[in-house]
């Protein structure tokens, strides 16, 4: 039986079925493993290919990197047909429906000759660096990066089609309504910024050069290669899945923002199950009318953001438009409410060992205890930057009432919310003391989980956004804006920093990150540039996991008890996304196999 799809795309099926390879012996079991070997022009080994094998609706997927010899083995498959997919930069996809268990296949890649097709198969970052050259001023660089690029990735290919001036007029209204305000001083300068970058008869040959040569898209290292990556499609195009966790019991829930939704995945079955949070909040929640954060096709009246279970299993949920937590039982699957009592925009959450939940309140500027067992909220204020900041911040409520009464667009009156500190990320300490950071006022703080003083440090560099502490109490920071990491000794208050090696330098805008607490090994978000990138503070060597999905937005990262990575693809908007739909990502360092030695034994 031989496959033969399009010209570009040849499967020959060998004859012999390889031994040595775990094969699907039920129908459903996950056992199957599907083998090959790539080969492009000439007969020479594909390395570090995306091989992904997908099905279903909702699809499932599971990618593997092919080895020095071309091989590949993609385990885990349930018997039956499914649709094989190989990608590498520099190369035309190939596609096939191919059968578990089968015999192994061979795929000839075709060489990509078109350099605007191949300049289109770059990630988001590759394209934003010849953005980001446009800008001159530092300050005026670091205001797009921080403003821009939150909800959804600059440089791909929806932020890269050409605007007339009105055109990009509107999309700027709409996207500082969203949040996303800049300084008129930038704001008028941002479409000559997109016309001069993104002009195919620069952007191309600059992208391009060097293509068809080895040095053009190295593979990734072997290390890299050995991962394997499943993915799981969850919610629609209207989603925006936007914090993951998971659960002491091996589920794995996420929150879709825009849908108001949890979802639980249960990775053994695949099977999913979503809990709708009712309210009787109008569309927009507390933000109805007020300019709100609200996506175009968004069903949110809560909103929820972030998620963590506490220690007795329940979870808590910041609901973000609706100035509420909320607490799911797993057990009853019932959800409970808690209005805040002051406060705009629940942000990140943390729960301590007494079952308190200590989150950031983005929107003003605070941070708030809520104690389950006497159900009341302790909120503190944080410092502002300045005292006009402070009192601005203190007239919110204010502003809200007039913003809802007048219709007015509060991202009309200048930077959004570029000008507020923003509480962001949250984390406590060894000691008890929560950590939080405030992103757009470059500092990180301390609060006394007994007294609430409020300690500030300054960051000396841009944009800390989520941070974690590492199992001996050291605080690592992602800098958003800077593109680094960061680790922050509290004893010696000394910072130490590393800039995150994805090239051109300064493309990444890394969102959050988290220390697997079994090695210390830190796992950033490659945000901007498809990819997962895990840092060893021991040899100080960084990892760069390419993931198969292009406009891959992860936004928060969870371990298991293996060992493995989550996250999820939460770009917003959703249509943005390859194929539209959100993901949730699980990638295992350690599969695969031992390593490619092993690979080029097995395989045919
Ligand atoms: C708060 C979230 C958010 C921020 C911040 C944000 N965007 Fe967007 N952006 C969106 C959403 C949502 C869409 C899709 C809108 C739609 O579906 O009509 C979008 C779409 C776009 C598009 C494609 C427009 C289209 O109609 O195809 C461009 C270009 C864009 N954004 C640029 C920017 C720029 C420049 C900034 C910084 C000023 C920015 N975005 C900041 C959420 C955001």
């Amino acid at each position: 039986m031989t496959r033969i799809s399009k010209a570009c795309f040849t499967v020959f099926v060998y004859g012999a079925v390889s031994v040595g390879f775990p094969l699907a012996t039920q129908a459903g079991e996950l056992t199957g493993t599907l083998t090959g070997t790539l080969t492009g022009t000439g007969d020479q080994p594909i390395v570090g290919a995306l091989v992904t094998a997908e099905r279903g609706d909702p699809a499932r997927g599971v990618t593997v990197y092919s080895d020095a010899a071309g091989h590949f083995a993609v385990p885990g498959l349930a018997e039956g047909d499914w649709q094989l997919r190989v990608r590498r930069i520099g190369w035309r996809d190939a596609q096939a429906t191919v059968p578990v268990p089968g015999p192994p296949v061979a795929v000839a890649l075709e060489a990509e000759t078109d350099p605007a097709a191949l300049a289109a198969q770059l990630p988001a970052n590759r394209w934003f660096a010849l953005f980001l050259e446009q800008i001159e001023d530092p300050t005026q660089r670091e205001q797009f990066v921080r403003q821009c690029t939150y909800c959804h990735q600059q440089g791909n290919a929806a932020t890269r089609v050409p605007r007339e001036d009105w055109q990009w007029e509107k999309v700027l209204h709409l996207m500082a309504r969203m949040g996303g305000g800049l300084t008129p001083e930038v704001r008028a300068q941002v479409p000559g910024w997109f016309d001069a970058a993104y002009d195919p008869a620069h952007a191309v040959p600059r992208l391009t050069a060097g293509m068809g040569t080895e040095a053009f898209a190295p593979p990734p290292p072997e290390a890299v290669r050995r991962a394997v990556i499943d993915e799981w499609v969850l919610g629609g195009r209207a989603s925006m899945q936007h914090d993951l966790m998971v659960h002491p019991s091996g589920d794995v829930y996420s929150v879709d923002m825009m849908q108001d939704e949890l979802f639980r995945l249960d990775p053994e079955t695949g099977e999913t199950k979503r809990f709708p949070i009712e309210s009787d909040l109008p569309l927009g929640g507390v933000f109805a009318t007020s300019g709100s954060p609200l996506q175009p096709n968004a069903n949110a009246r809560v909103g929820p953001h972030s998620l963590q279970a506490a220690p007795d299993g329940s979870i808590w949920v910041t609901l973000a438009l609706g100035n509420r937590l909320g607490r799911f039982d797993p057990t009853t699957e019932q959800w409970t409410l808690y209005p805040m009592s002051e406060g705009f925009y629940p942000h990140t959450l943390r729960i301590d060992d007494r079952g308190r939940v200590w989150f950031t309140i983005a929107g003003s500027n605070h941070v708030a205890r809520f104690d389950p067992t006497t159900e009341t909220f302790e909120t503190i204020t944080l410092p502002a930057v300045s005292w006009s900041q402070a009192a601005l911040i203190r007239m919110l409520p204010v502003l809200f009432w007039v913003f809802q009464t007048f219709e007015i667009d509060p991202g009309e009156a200048g930077e959004g919310s570029g000008g507020m500190p923003v509480p962001y990320g949250i984390d406590i300490a060894l000691d008890g003391g929560i950590w939080f950071s405030q992103l757009n006022a470059h500092r990180i703080g301390r609060i006394d989980p007994d007294t609430l003083e409020v300690e500030i440090v300054e960051t000396p560099f841009t944009a800390p956004r989520r941070l974690r502490f590492d199992s001996q109490g050291r605080l690592w920071i992602p800098g958003f804006s800077s593109g680094l990491v960061a680790r922050f000794d509290p004893k010696t208050r000394a910072f130490e920093t590393w800039p995150i090696p994805i090239e051109p330098l300064g493309s990444e805008t890394p969102y959050a990150l988290h220390v697997d607490h079994s090695n210390d090994t830190v796992w950033i978000c490659g945000t901007n540039s498809d990819s997962l990138i895990r840092f060893d503070p021991a040899n100080e060597e960084f990892l760069v996991y390419p993931l198969p999905t292009r406009v891959t937005y992860t936004r928060e990262i969870d371990f298991d008890s293996e060992g493995r990575v989550w996250t999820s693809n939460s770009n917003a908007p959703t249509w943005q996304i390859e194929r539209g739909q959100p993901r949730v990502i699980r990638l295992d360092p350690r599969a695969g196999f031992a390593g490619d030695d092993d690979r080029v034994a097995a395989a045919p």
